[in-house]
């Protein structure tokens, strides 16, 4: 006798990049930041005490999101801090989306979405990327036509690294009826000279949520937090109704308060990862890889069908993790000819590149 709900029953549940427990393999499969968080953080630690765990914290991460207003130029109210930032992506379906309602996003995609709408049992709506991973130009208006009441686009996309303008988001949020969550995972890897200020479709439009988390960026996976920033209007039934009473822990609060206020120090990790995907595009492009622009922290490498003895990207993820090397390899349509590598160091990422040389028969320097 099963006692989950129909829809609980026939879903599938999200699928994880494998998290490996010896530390001598080279991780470069589920996009974390390749160096430690910064010293401001790790003293945020070393202050944690008996005393603060023997209380609660503060429901609403108020120290948190004061940081995290003032780093943004918006008010605490506009921020929600959650339990990573998968937890806001749960908070948002259960907030604005009914059983039976439409969830829009695009495909491929961060694989979670289609799993939360499963669980909340609405109906997803996806639309293909055209060939270069941008967002199709009916986006929207389909959305629309589909009745979707709330919609996902991830940007920096995932898994592709590409970017969407500020201006092109704007114009869908002006023309999508529901909620527009823009899934920025990824967005302290953008290029600053691409001057791309997300926050202002927060101040111009309504009905945007824009999803942070310290995952990547601030190199704190392991603590769970992320946060979101709207208008106060859709923030508010997050923070007061749908949220878990303490869904963030006082270690996670300290922790992600000390990220936010020294986010300088995380500043520097991000330029190197840039440099480093510079170097890693450029020299896989010379040897005649197929790569898209990536704007994130991870690149998306397409492989030859006749890679690995004709097992092509699914041969080659599995001869690089042989030899200790993990990248992720998605068996859907549009990725199977592909791997998705996350940027490493300088080391990580040469020893990556000359097995990848070795297995594509191909020279790298
Ligand atoms: C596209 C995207 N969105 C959101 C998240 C959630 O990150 P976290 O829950 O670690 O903050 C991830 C994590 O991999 C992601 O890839």
């Amino acid at each position: 006798m099963a006692y989950e709900r129909k829809n609980i029953a026939e879903m599938s549940g999200y699928v994880p990049g494998e998290q490996p427990t010896r530390t001598d393999v080279i991780k470069l499969n589920t996009n974390e930041n390749p160096y430690p968080p910064g010293e401001g953080v790790i003293a945020a630690l070393h202050n944690v005490s008996a005393d603060h765990l023997r209380r609660y914290p503060n429901p609403t991460a108020r120290g948190f999101r004061e940081a995290a207003a003032e780093y943004h130029g918006v008010t605490p109210d506009h921020i929600i801090a959650t339990n990573g930032g998968d937890e806001l992506l749960r908070l948002l379906v259960t907030t604005f989306v009914d059983p039976g309602q439409v969830i829009g996003t695009a495909e491929p995609s961060y694989s979670l979405y289609p799993v939360l709408a499963a669980v909340q049992d609405a109906r997803i709506k996806t639309l293909q990327l055209d060939d270069v991973w941008q967002l199709p130009a009916n986006f929207a208006r389909a959305l629309n036509k589909a009745g979707a009441k709330l919609a996902f686009i991830v940007n920096p996309h995932a898994p592709s690294g590409r970017l969407t303008s500020v201006d092109r988001l704007s114009e869908m949020a002006e023309q999508f009826k529901g909620v527009l969550v823009i899934d920025e995972a990824y967005v302290d890897f953008v290029d600053p000279d691409l001057e791309h200020e997300s926050t202002e479709l927060v101040r111009d439009h309504d009905n945007v949520v824009l999803l942070r988390s310290l995952s990547k960026g601030y190199s704190l996976a392991g603590l769970r937090f992320g946060y979101g920033i709207g208008r106060p209007e859709l923030i508010e039934p997050m923070l007061t109704k749908t949220r878990d009473s303490y869904n963030t822990d006082v270690v996670a609060q300290a922790l992600a308060t000390a990220a936010i206020t020294h986010h300088g120090q995380a500043e520097e990790t991000w330029h190197k990862v840039r440099r480093e995907r510079l170097r890693i595009s450029e020299q896989l492009a010379m040897t005649g890889c197929n790569l898209v622009p990536s704007q994130a922290n991870f690149i998306l490498v397409e492989v030859d069908a006749a890679a690995a003895d004709g097992s092509g990207a699914a041969g080659v993820y599995q001869t690089l993790k042989d030899q200790d090397i993990l990248v992720r390899y998605f068996d859907q349509d549009r990725l199977r000819d592909k791997l998705r590598i996350t940027i490493g160091t300088p080391q990580q990422n040469d020893t990556l590149l000359k097995a990848l040389a070795d297995l594509l028969d191909v020279a790298v320097d």
